[in-house]
């Protein structure tokens, strides 16, 4: 309490502070958001030196609301808009209590309580700060305390407010195949919105996530800067509003759009979560801390290994039978990844599997290509030596199928008109717990059947279009909640996947990186970020993946999507991520077979540091037509560089620069090695001589390359 009995509220982390306080009408009002102040004394200082315009008898510091209701006072974005049950549309909070906890060792949840005093709206605020790194996990519930239905039409997970200048926002954007590029702008006046309406498939589009910048743009090392994701696999929303004292406003959650939800009475509804960091010393720190909190709070299995694998996709498509894969696990073993993935195709014999227009929804393995069934395989990729994974793509079904026939109340659509398909196919309805059985089912049946398969890609494929659900009909439940149960649905089925199949790993796919945020990654190991491989793109999207999402979770295949990249260059920027192959072994000369090996075996001696460890983005693509990454094991005993030349140019065709690396021991004294290197062909890197982490650091490192060295692995390891 301050001495005028209003509520002063600190809520800090190892570094910064969010502070709150109320007003004298008991509004909960943002008072600061930066670095901690070195006196906690000082917070209750704070609130008298923001001077807000007084007109007309209006309390102007709205603003700056910590959850801003609709229908009264407020004339800014709302976080809360509410219709009561006897049809009013205002709503009031004002603040009650809190409580603060220590919930686990440098975890501390704040729980914050919001009223209405007409309606006895209840709006809990949940701000739970992973102290050690910086990352806020920011969630609100809504309670109806009325006798009847509360029609909820806006019910934002975190509203926000930053007193900064110049507001640099990246959002990320892309299509299939074209998957996490960057803009950036500055914000003027007015709202920019980042949002889906695709329903299944957020990432697609516009990923969930965002970078802003305070104070002028940050860089890698420099500036102030937040991380975000909205940890949902569903529509989502962003408003970025810039008010009239120049301040950003931010309000993140589901999107409204279509989704009135009735609450009620008695019902509780819990928003997804947003997830940020933030940083005064650069992306980099935010970027680590993101990782570290991730890897250790979030991703399913995240300190875990990870199997290396060779995929069937791209070498076969629809074209295999028992043969064809006995052969492939045959080149899986050779080159010496630890595990065989079977993609699409393998399933469905009423309308069989054999191109993407059938089969989907009927998953039992199909007897011309598969006579002896999984098991089969299962057995003959033990027999040599690889472990067995499959593809499911269990929330979808094609209009030819079996399951659509016997099931059509089961798939979204509008009964009364014409279906529109993505990629041939349509969604099955997860707000259905008939389907969240059935979809269950496919995995469990699967995995129990044959307690052996190591490895799971569960693919989406598709967007929703014609939202209508069967089942919310028949329920009396308002179609408005259909996209909003869908994602709930989804969570439900994962739950129960996880809680029976906690061990094997599971690949995130959406038709590339159709759909990655830390919602879903609560459940997965990792996820599949485009389907073009190419190495120059998967350079800039790793570019922009890794912000957010550490390379343990990043799936990068060698394919044979571009051939005019080598071998080796398309290989050394998969070891950045979790490697795999999806190329036909047998076609490799012997030189390129005995590469992936020699690649394998390098990776497996650095991985834990490329999968466990700090990354820093050294050099952007963009820039000088060099790009490099390293990653450095928390150790600092090893470290990692990639580095390419991502030009054709003969303009540039050397790094005449050496690379600044980051993140070592200055006092460390290191050698390096270059890996991955093709057989017949030398290091151009002079091995003999031990350097500095300090010098590595300030003066730097040349890895030569060169337009005869187009990407280079180092190995950078603590001299003996
Ligand atoms: C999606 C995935 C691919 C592959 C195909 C199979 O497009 O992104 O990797 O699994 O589906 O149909």
């Amino acid at each position: 309490m301050t001495n005028n009995q209003e509520v002063l509220l600190t809520i800090e982390s190892q570094d910064y502070a969010l502070v709150f306080q109320t007003n004298p009408a008991r509004h909960l009002k943002h008072i600061y958001f930066g670095k901690k102040l070195a006196h906690a004394g000082d917070y209750s200082a704070i609130k008298a030196q923001l001077k807000y315009d007084h007109f007309n008898g209006v309390d102007e510091d709205h603003f700056n609301s910590v959850y801003t209701p609709s229908g009264t006072w407020n004339t800014a974005n709302t976080a809360l808009e509410l219709k009561h049950h006897d049809g009013n549309e205002s709503t009031e909070l004002e603040y009650v209590k809190h409580s603060t906890k220590e919930i686990e060792k440098d975890v501390v949840l704040t729980t914050i309580e919001l009223v209405d005093p007409l309606y006895g709206t209840v709006v809990n605020l949940y701000l739970k700060v992973y102290q050690a790194f910086n990352v806020f996990e920011q969630w609100t519930s809504i309670l109806n305390k009325e006798p009847d239905t509360v029609q909820m039409k806006k019910y934002a997970s975190a509203n926000l407010y930053f007193r900064n200048r110049e507001f640099h926002l990246t959002q990320f954007h892309g299509t299939w195949a074209r998957e996490m590029n960057d803009h950036t702008q500055v914000l003027s006046y007015g709202t920019k919105v980042l949002e889906t309406k695709l329903g299944t498939r957020a990432n697609l589009y516009n990923p969930p996530s965002f970078q802003l910048s305070f104070d002028g743009p940050a860089t890698e090392d420099t500036g102030k800067v937040m991380l975000a994701n909205l940890a949902w696999s569903g529509n989502f929303r962003f408003e970025f509003e810039i008010e009239r004292y120049g301040n950003l406003r931010l309000i993140a959650g589901i999107n409204p759009y279509a989704s009135n939800y009735a609450l009620k009475a008695g019902e509780e509804f819990e928003t997804p979560h947003l997830i940020y960091t933030y940083s005064e010393t650069g992306i980099a720190t935010a970027t680590i801390q993101m990782h570290r909190w991730a890897r250790q709070h979030r991703i399913w299995n995240g300190h875990g290994e990870r199997l290396t694998l060779l995929n069937n996709w791209e070498a076969t498509y629809f074209d295999f039978d028992e043969d064809k894969l006995v052969d492939l696990f045959k080149g899986a073993k050779e080159i010496g990844v630890d595990c065989f993935l079977l993609d699409d195709g393998w399933f469905a014999n009423k309308y069989p599997r054999n191109d993407d227009t059938t089969g989907l929804g009927d998953w039992e393995v199909n007897k011309t290509k598969l006579p002896n069934g999984i098991p089969f395989l299962v057995k003959a990729a033990k027999a040599e030596g690889v472990k067995f994974g499959i593809w499911i793509e269990p929330e979808m079904v094609n209009p030819k199928s079996a399951l659509y026939e016997n099931h059509l109340d089961w798939v979204i659509r509008q009964p009364e008109r014409p279906e529109v398909y993505f990629r041939n196919q349509l969604v099955l309805d997860l707000s259905n717990p008939e389907v969240q059985d059935y979809v269950f089912s496919i995995f469990n049946n699967l995995l129990t059947e044959n307690p052996e398969i190591a490895y799971v890609k569960w693919d989406c494929n598709a967007v929703i279009y014609n939202a209508y659900s069967a089942y919310l009909e028949r329920e009396g439940i308002p179609q408005s909640h259909l996209y909003v149960a869908y994602v709930k649905g989804l969570y439900e089925v994962l739950k129960r996947v996880r809680a029976g199949h906690p061990k094997v790993p599971i690949m995130l796919c959406s038709g590339g990186g159709g759909r990655v945020d830390y919602g879903a990654l609560q459940y997965y190991t990792e996820f599949w970020p485009s389907d073009n491989t190419s190495p120059i793109d998967r350079v800039f999207m790793h570019w922009n993946y890794s912000k957010l999402y550490p390379a343990n979770t990043l799936c990068a295949h060698v394919t044979d999507w571009d051939k005019t990249a080598s071998l080796k260059f398309r290989t050394d920027v998969a070891c950045m991520g979790k490697l795999g192959f999806d190329i036909d072994v047998s076609k490799l000369t012997t030189a390129e077979k005995s590469f992936c090996q020699i690649a394998l075996k390098d990776y497996n001696r650095y991985k834990h540091t490329v999968w466990n460890g700090d990354v820093y983005r050294i050099q952007h693509p963009d820039e000088l037509h060099f790009a490099s990454f390293l990653f450095v094991d928390p150790s600092q005993k090893q470290a990692v560089l990639f580095a390419y030349m991502v030009t054709n140019r003969f303009e540039i065709n050397y790094s005449f620069e050496p690379v600044k690396l980051k993140g070592l021991d200055p006092m460390k004294k290191y050698q390096v090695k270059e890996l991955n290197i093709f057989p017949e062909t030398e290091t151009a890197l002079d091995e003999s001589v031990i350097l500095s982490g300090d010098l590595l650091m300030k003066a730097g490192f040349n890895p030569q390359v060169s337009s005869e060295r187009k990407s280079v692995v180092v190995l950078i390891s603590e001299a003996d």
